[in-house]
């Protein structure tokens, strides 16, 4: 089945070393731009719920804004406790000014 894209943000939204929260079918995700490069991830911490774009960006590592756990924004690992499982990634797109995001399905 072909993957369909969603516009979610502009790319003015979303910085170098910034995070934005946006939804796609109803779902919170997290946008990371680390060096140009724009990574989305499942938006809410997999340890105890907490919104993962009000978190904090270092170079690849987001830092979950309640307990500190670490996620590689690349893969999504947990790489810090408490976070221990995985955060979902998902496919990203870059077009004329705009981030479109792989919807689910
Ligand atoms: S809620 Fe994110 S580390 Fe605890």
């Amino acid at each position: 089945m072909k993957q369909t894209f969603e516009r979610v943000a502009d790319l003015s939204d979303l910085p170098e070393g910034g995070l934005l929260g946006v939804e796609v079918d109803g779902r919170p995700l997290v946008l990371a731009n680390v060096a140009g490069i724009v990574h989305a991830l499942d938006g809410i911490c997999t340890h105890m719920d907490a919104g993962l774009a009000e978190g904090s960006l270092f170079e690849e590592c987001l830092m979950c804004p309640v307990h500190g756990g670490e996620f590689d924004v690349r893969t999504g690992e947990a790489i810090t406790s408490p976070a221990v499982e995985p955060l979902g990634t998902h496919e990203v797109r870059v077009e004329a000014g705009g981030i479109f995001v792989a919807k689910p399905g």
